[in-house]
């Protein structure tokens, strides 16, 4: 059992990390401590210090404030007046005052499912707490899922309108959490568009921080998932808590360092969102989930990892080694080019071919087709199913690239019904890459999809997918929403996404998909449930994808960040530069983005020689345990390793990018090696004891910008 109930407090456990709450005058449900293991004694009191001008109230003959006291969950209008978690609007007495009091705490086995969004899954129990705004008549239903072995706590809400007016959501955030009162950093994922998810780490000055996106999707510019860190705090030391989002849309993590600490929360926000609550509906938030580890921030990756791994990604999928089509040809696909690409592919040991974006209706750039999902006849004098058969009689796997939920206005979709995209019907739609964005809050339009996709693919033997999405929302206005639920556009959006997403992978239940949004513009756990793996960048050029892939590494296993070695802008014309892109590329699944065709017999031999070498530790890079040696960003190159579950197998890897000098040396200590062992290193056959290795691997940095070196260890 993790969660116990007693009479004054609720206890949360997990393997190393204990949560605590208890209900003041069993009306309001305090926090009272997120961290490692302490006995019970050792919990913090309720802070009973009343700080001026705070509105307060009173229990017994001692009073008490919203406004200072840690709350579990936050909500707006009734003393607290710091950023909340919960706005709801009474569309009857115009008042935004509610006041949620505690009625009933209970714990099961397992979880609930939250209707229409991505929720985790896996050994688990739930602790439910039930409070109740007598005013509006409204129930609020706060949900912890406890995720044991990876220390991860998941939460959400769902609110009940159980009175006869009409209710308006007008922020909903799935968690909130009052951290003790102490200087913390925070270290978040920020970017843009071919340079997403690098590693920030930042002081938390006083104030309202906000990550977030207003852009329909998780975007390129600010990922979910963040950490807040004490300020000493190393890889291996210090207090670290990371949280995350099961969601794909837009979102915000608000934190607030004020009179009383730092207040923490993950949810939808108020930009983006607001929803009508009619009399008896209810609405579920999406699953915010959150971790704590004593032991550092490489440990608190670590717990997510795990985490994501059993209860978020689907199960028993292959990593394919793809050859893909788009940098190799762009728009200019033939039947004839792809099967002699397959060809290429066949010849250096890759598993699958991808055919990426140019085959269907009038896709010939990026300018007209999108939405007729209709395989050319330009391209397949003989259909997609005989093309396919061709290319699969080689021996190799066939993978697909679709783009659903977008459409060009220069396409038979938008021509029949203009009034199925995202739009404000008195102005001027916004393109974004030639095209527009459908409403999936529009039932009939995700009915569309799915029977269009359903027709194009019926009968024919696709082994992977790459689910691609190429803009962001401008006009979040669903013209088939009524108008007082338009603001729910952007949340509706998803979940006809989702919907979409749940059909698709039933439909195809034996295709690996790779999410994509022009790269990793949607890298986050919504898409993971459905995605075995997302396509980290479409910067392929290796010298970045360092900064891209470490930031990644922060809150997404390895297994999920698709790598590929790439010879855009001759990056891979020489043997060095080839081993350089294949060792940065060795950091998740590996795959090729390569005009094979162009490539002679060495270069052939080259790759195939690759493709063996990461047979040999592909196991430990996608399921081992990661931890973090070198940050780019901070020491001039980047180093990391994997270990398996019993430590009989390392794989260690440094990477200079032009940050180190000639000469500089890099000591690679491998904390995780057991100093009971010897280890073989495979390459040379020397044999290294394990309390050497966590002394240090020394390196010296060469004098290539590009250079790669790694180490594979067994145990002897
Ligand atoms: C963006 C993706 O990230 C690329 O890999 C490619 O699939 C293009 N879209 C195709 O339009």
């Amino acid at each position: 059992m993790s969660i116990r109930i007693s009479d004054d407090k609720i206890i949360i456990k997990t393997k190393n990390t204990m949560y605590a709450m208890c209900i003041l005058d069993k009306k309001i449900p305090i926090h009272l401590y997120y961290g490692k293991k302490i006995k019970e004694a050792m919990l913090p009191e309720i802070d009973k210090k009343i700080r001026s001008f705070s509105p307060y109230f009173d229990v017994n003959g001692e009073i008490y404030s919203r406004d200072n006291i840690k709350q579990e969950f936050s909500f707006y209008g009734y003393g607290d007046l710091r950023a909340t978690a919960l706005r709801v609007l009474d569309l009857q007495s115009g008042s935004d005052v509610t006041n949620y009091i505690f009625k009933s705490a209970r714990s099961f086995f397992g979880r609930k499912e939250i209707q229409g969004l991505p929720f985790a899954e896996g050994e688990c129990e739930t602790l439910e707490i039930v409070c109740e705004d007598k005013v509006t008549q409204s129930e609020l239903c706060l949900y912890y899922t406890v995720f044991y072995d990876s220390d991860v706590i998941s939460r959400y809400f769902t609110l009940k309108n159980n009175g006869n007016g009409d209710l308006k959501i007008l922020k909903a955030m799935s968690m909130s959490l009052d951290l003790l009162d102490k200087d913390y950093d925070l270290i978040s994922l920020r970017g843009k568009y071919a340079y997403e998810r690098v590693a920030h780490r930042d002081h938390i000055y006083g104030g309202v921080h906000r990550i977030t996106s207003r852009r329909g999707a998780s975007s390129h510019q600010f990922n979910p998932f963040f950490m807040i860190t004490d300020r000493k705090a190393t890889e291996e030391k210090g207090d670290a808590y990371a949280f995350n989002f099961v969601y794909s849309g837009s979102f915000l993590d608000e934190l607030e360092l004020e009179q009383s600490g730092l207040r923490v929360m993950v949810g939808l926000g108020d930009e983006s969102f607001s929803y009508l609550l009619k009399p008896s509906e209810s609405f579920s938030s999406p699953e915010a989930v959150m971790t704590y580890s004593s032991k550092g921030i490489g440990q608190a990756s670590r717990n997510m990892h795990s985490f994501v791994r059993s209860a978020i990604l689907p199960k028993n999928k292959i990593h394919p080694i793809v050859l893909n089509s788009w940098e190799a040809f762009y728009f200019k696909l033939d039947e004839k080019i792809m099967l002699d690409f397959a060809d290429g592919a066949c010849s250096v040991g890759i598993d699958t071919v991808v055919m990426d974006d140019g085959w269907f209706g009038a896709r010939r750039n990026d300018n007209a087709g999108l939405g007729d999902w209709i395989p050319t006849k330009e391209i397949f004098a003989d259909g997609l199913g005989k093309f396919v058969e061709r290319i699969r009689s080689r021996g190799i796997k066939f993978g697909i690239w679709i783009e659903p939920e977008m459409v060009n206005p220069d396409s038979d979709l938008y021509r029949a019904h203009p009034d199925w995209v995202m739009r404000d019907a008195k102005r001027e739609v916004l393109l974004s890459r030639n095209q527009l964005v459908l409403d999936m809050a529009n039932p009939e339009v995700v009915e569309y999809i799915k029977q269009s996709l359903d027709r194009c693919f019926d009968g024919i033997e696709i082994d992977y997918f790459k689910w691609d999405m190429n803009r962001n929302i401008a006009h979040a206005v669903s013209p088939y929403l009524p108008i007082e639920r338009k603001g729910e556009t952007q949340f509706r959006y998803m979940l006809g996404v989702y919907e979409l997403y749940d059909w698709f992978v039933k439909r195809f239940p034996n295709a690996v998909l790779e999410n994509c949004s022009g790269g990793g513009g949607r890298y986050d756990l919504g898409m993971m449930k459905y995605s075995t793996q997302i396509w980290t960048s479409d910067n392929t050029e290796a010298k970045d994808r360092v900064f891209i892939q470490h930031g990644s590494s922060y809150g997404y296993p390895m297994s999920t960040m698709s790598c590929h070695v790439s010879n855009r802008h001759g990056q891979c014309e020489d043997e060095r530069k080839l081993d350089y892109s294949f060792k940065v590329a060795i950091n998740g699944p590996l795959g090729y983005e390569f005009n094979i065709l162009k490539a002679d017999q060495r270069i052939k031999d080259i790759i195939s020689s690759q493709i063996k070498e990461y047979k040999n530790y592909e196991e430990i890079i996608l399921n081992g345990d990661f931890y973090r040696l070198k940050n780019p960003s901070t020491d001039g190159c980047y180093a990391y390793y994997f270990v398996n579950g019993d430590k009989t197998e390392i794989f260690v890897s440094y990477l200079q990018n032009g940050g180190d000098a000639k000469g500089k040396t890099h000591k690679l200590k491998i904390s995780a090696a057991r100093a009971d062992m010897n280890y073989k290193n495979l390459d040379t056959n020397e044999v290294i004891s394990g309390a050497e290795l966590r002394r240090g691997i020394i390196v010296v940095a060469d004098s290539e910008e590009r250079y790669g070196k790694t180490w594979h260890f067994i145990a002897e």
